[in-house]
């Protein structure tokens, strides 16, 4: 397994006051992107049958997502709060967008290295929020989370290195950091992980 290092853009202060303000709303968005990345994780299984690589860590991810999922609904039950419909992520939106399409191959290296990204920002946040967290449960909590998301950006990156050849991983790898910057910073700082 590769070692990686992933120089993100750093989260500003303002996004975690933001979270602080109102982390009722920001669990909720919480769960609900812990549904959509399964959810991301078995369509890569459905497009990709013949990559059997992927295929096993997709569903390992995506239940593992799941589970994530069945957590943050716990706390949720016990907040008496309800998750809603889904909204649209721009953030996910705009990354989807940035998708290079010109060829197979290129396709799936970028849908691989988008997936590494978010996770990547996941961990990033996740980390932040739990060191400024009061509450011992939800802090050990997000701890535990921020460790998941560490490892699967990691797990994005190494089946990239599986189908395309390290070099071109680390140079586009290093393209959709600096998009991934570049979209966390059009957008409005909400009480959301994104
Ligand atoms: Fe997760
Ligand atoms: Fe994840």
């Amino acid at each position: 397994m590769n070692e990686w290092q992933l120089n993100l853009s750093s989260t500003s202060i303002e996004w975690l006051r933001a979270v602080q303000k109102n982390f009722d709303a920001f669990i909720i968005d919480h769960a609900l992107n812990e549904r959509k990345a399964s959810a991301s994780a078995m369509t890569l299984v459905a497009h990709y049958p013949d990559r059997s690589e992927l295929v096993e860590a997709m569903i390992d991810l995506a239940i593992e997502e799941l589970n994530h999922f069945k957590q943050v609904m716990k706390i949720i039950a016990s907040r008496n709060l309800i998750i809603g419909k889904e909204k649209k992520d721009p953030y996910v939106n705009l990354l989807r967008g940035k998708i290079d399409k010109s060829d197979s191959e290129a396709y799936l290296l970028d849908r691989l290295l988008l997936g590494a990204v978010i996770e990547a920002r996941g961990e990033e946040r996740f980390k932040l929020l739990a060191k400024d967290l009061a509450d011992k449960a939800l802090r050990s909590f997000y701890e535990k989370i921020s460790f998941s998301e560490a490892r699967h950006f990691a797990l994005f990156l190494n089946l990239a290195t599986k189908y395309f050849n390290q070099k071109i991983v680390e140079e586009r790898l290093s393209e959709w950091i600096e998009i991934e910057k570049q979209v966390m910073e059009s957008l409005p700082i909400t009480s959301s992980l994104h």
